[in-house]
């Protein structure tokens, strides 16, 4: 899976777990999918999921992982087209020129694969769930060797170790079993959701960082439309403008709210870090007139970035790093007080002691 900010891959036994102590909860909702990896753990637990993001690469993990059952796939057409893509002659096209030569995120003769194979999937893919297999394949592929610290607002001075192996595409992992994939805001989705959804999951971006402009080379693999580019790190033009409500400190806690107070589903369980616009209290105070609401703090290691450092464009040191950790706040939301107490305390008993080291009520 893709190096993601804010992915709750740490989170996943505890959302899990949580998720599996609560009675009738079989229908969920991954409000703010990011890399899927939290519908991906709820599918393996049995559970029906709806999958949404704004992202067009969250789009197309969510069909792949998500609204793709594994056992209706051919495996053997889809294991031939990865090799066919693998056996295309490299091409020096949009990607080489512009995240290889005008910037280094990727070293070159993996850069001209990438070109081949985005053009080929195109050409060879029979339908959706095809173009999205073979498109997740890619941006995994391009993710194990790029030369960044998973973020592409910048690349490494010197190319990492990783980009120096060969671009490889997998099969990815599918799983059985069906779901739903959505590319909608968030606030009008909630107003479209069908009544039949258990528990929503809203884990939305927590302070200015924009995904949008994080991952502009995976949106211009999906589109494919060479857009005209920005500044050092290439970012597309259409960043610029292309901004969510929850990044802005001014419009963060009214579309927040208006989040909240929309959503008709009976369990909420909402994520949010610590290095976020809101504090706890401030968020209980939201989810006030929603249920009964409890909630856990867990303490984990700040991205890798910021275990690295922080540098100049030379690669000099500039600064000093604030803090290396930080506390990811669950809160969990019911109409029933006894299964919300339940269902956290036996994740939080479950739980790794080094992560709740910190943990506070
Ligand atoms: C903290 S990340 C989610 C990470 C995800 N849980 C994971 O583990 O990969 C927040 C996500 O919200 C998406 N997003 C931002 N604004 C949105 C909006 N208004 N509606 C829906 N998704 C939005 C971003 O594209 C980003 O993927």
């Amino acid at each position: 899976m893709i190096k993601y900010l804010g992915s709750k891959r740490t989170l996943v036994p505890y959302i899990s777990g949580i998720v599996q102590g609560l009675p009738d909860v079989r229908r969920v909702c991954d409000l703010f999918a990011g890399t899927t990896r939290i519908g991906q753990a709820l599918k393996r637990c049995d559970r029906w999921v709806h999958s949404n993001d704004l992202a067009t690469y969250s789009e197309v993990f969510g069909r792949t992982y998500i609204a793709t059952d594994a056992e209706s796939v051919n495996e053997g057409r889809l294991r031939r087209l990865l090799t066919e893509l693998m056996a295309l002659s490299p091409v020096h096209g949009y990607i080489t020129e512009t995240f290889c030569e005008e910037s280094r995120y990727f070293q070159p003769f993996n850069g001209m694969k990438m070109d081949a194979i985005r053009a080929g999937i195109d050409v060879l893919a029979a339908n959706e769930t095809e173009r999205a297999i073979l498109l997740t394949s890619l941006i995994e592929a391009a993710d194990r060797v790029d030369s960044t610290t998973g973020l592409q607002m910048a690349y490494l001075k010197r190319w990492s170790a990783r980009s120096s192996n060969p671009l490889a595409l997998r099969l990815p992992d599918l799983l059985p079993g069906s779901g739903m994939v959505t590319r909608i805001d968030a606030n009008d989705l909630v107003r479209q959701m069908d009544d039949d959804i258990d528990l929503v999951y809203i884990d939305p971006p927590y302070n200015q960082h924009s995904y949008f402009s994080n991952y502009h080379i995976w949106e211009t693999f999906v589109r494919n439309d060479a857009p005209p580019t920005y500044g050092i790190a290439k970012k597309r033009e259409d960043c610029r403008t292309e901004k969510s409500a929850y990044n802005s400190k001014k419009q963060a806690g009214t579309v927040f709210a208006d989040l909240l107070n929309a959503i008709r589903a009976p369990y909420l369980l909402v994520s949010f870090n610590s290095e976020g616009y809101f504090t706890r209290d401030e968020i209980t105070a939201m989810l006030d007139g929603k249920g009964y609401v409890a909630s856990v703090a867990l303490d984990f290691k700040r991205y890798v970035g910021a275990q690295i450092g922080i540098f100049n464009p030379s690669g000099e040191k500039v600064g000093t790093v604030s803090h290396l950790r930080n506390h990811e706040h669950l809160f969990l939301v019911g109409p029933n007080r006894a299964h919300v107490e339940a269902a956290l305390d036996a994740t939080v008993e479950r739980a790794n002691t080094k992560h709740l080291a910190l943990l506070a009520d």
